[in-house]
């Protein structure tokens, strides 16, 4: 049996902080209303001349910098993104080249927008596990300012920049993915969506002067999906490990909204020093949230080797899922 072993993580936030003082300035809001609401207090935007493939960049080249294998042996690489840098080509090709790593092994984007970095996990593992790719380099990268409404008030204080990158391997030691459980509902799809800029509503003077290249959410309805879709996906993914809520030493949700992961964990019912948050510094980073937030932990040397990871997201699509993760 092949398992993929997570061998090393990343990150990379931009340093350019924007607080809920700052978005005072910009729109109807206040700090109280945004803390209370999301718990957020700062988010990282990027500079104008960096795009979502130079976040993923930088990520996945501190993940190959902690790693203990050279770049030359990356036979695969996945980035998960709603904020790609082009229509096509995907953003991993574009990776692929900043790195050097054209013509080693396939480069391809995973989009599920907030559930991206569990997809695409769940994809790598699979690739990995079929025997054919040995090492394989997943990011989940944002640019989240690119495509938010800074004249909206109900979402552009919500989001932030980063990228997270993992490296998984093939081994034949019992540990890394253990199991993933995804999931869909596109009977969901008006709730978050950036409407235009795709063949449904390409680019015209009427799309831009309605906004519609930017997203469009309607927060309650998502709220309510998401403190239903992370006990649901936790739930599932332990059911097909044999593993219980007990058995979890973290849990890594997406990083939306503090009530909603408060609402999720308590319904799961773990302990809430199990479930780890990052949010306050960095918004919602979409696909980048939960490697963001795997890296901090992993870079804090808080994982010990056998430790059961949970992560769990929910995004745009509806999409849902979460993965365990033995830790090597
Ligand atoms: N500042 C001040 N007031 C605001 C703001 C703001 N930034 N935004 C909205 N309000 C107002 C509203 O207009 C409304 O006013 P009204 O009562 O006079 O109509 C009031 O605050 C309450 O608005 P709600 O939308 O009901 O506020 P809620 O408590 O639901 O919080 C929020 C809004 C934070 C967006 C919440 O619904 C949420 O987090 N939803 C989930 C969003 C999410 O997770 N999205 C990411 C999904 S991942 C992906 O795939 C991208």
């Amino acid at each position: 049996m092949i398992y993929s072993k997570i061998i090393s993580t990343g990150s990379y936030l931009p340093e350019r902080i924007l607080t809920n003082s700052d978005l005072e300035k910009m729109v109807d809001t206040t700090d109280d209303w945004i803390q209370e609401r999301s718990g957020i207090i700062e988010r990282r935007i990027s500079k104008d001349s960096i795009s979502t493939s130079d976040l993923a960049v930088e990520a996945a080249k501190i993940a190959l910098d902690n790693s203990i294998i050279d770049k030359s042996k990356i036979d695969l690489i996945i980035v998960t993104t709603s904020s790609q840098d082009m229509l096509f080509p995907s953003t991993a090709c574009l990776v692929q080249d900043k790195l050097g790593l054209n013509c080693q092994g396939a480069a391809f984007d995973v989009m599920a927008a907030c559930t991206g970095f569990i997809y695409g996990l769940h994809v790598t593992d699979l690739m990995v596990k079929s025997g054919n790719y040995k090492n394989a380099l997943l990011i989940g990268a944002d640019a989240m300012s690119r495509v938010v409404d800074w004249t909206d008030r109900s979402t552009c204080i919500l989001f932030g920049d980063g990228a997270g990158a993992v490296i998984l391997s093939a081994t034949d030691e019992e540990t890394g993915v253990m199991s993933s459980f995804i999931c869909s509902d596109g009977s969901g799809s008006d709730l978050l969506k950036i409407p235009a800029g795709g063949s449904k509503e390409p680019c015209s003077q009427e799309t831009i002067d309605k906004r519609r290249h930017f997203i469009k959410m309607n927060g309650n309805e998502v709220f309510k999906f998401a403190v239903r879709a992370i006990p649901d996906a936790v739930e599932k993914v332990l059911k097909r490990t044999g593993y219980k809520v007990s058995d979890i030493d973290y849990l890594i949700p997406h990083q939306a909204n503090t009530r909603i992961i408060n609402s999720a964990a308590k319904k799961i019912g773990i302990s809430r020093n199990k479930v780890i948050t990052n949010l306050d510094r960095y918004g919602n980073t979409s696909a980048a949230s939960i490697p963001l937030a795997l890296d901090e932990l992993n870079k804090k040397e808080l994982i010990k080797p056998d430790q059961i990871i949970c992560l769990v997201g929910f995004g745009a699509g509806l999409t849902w899922g979460a993965s365990i993760i033995k830790w090597g």
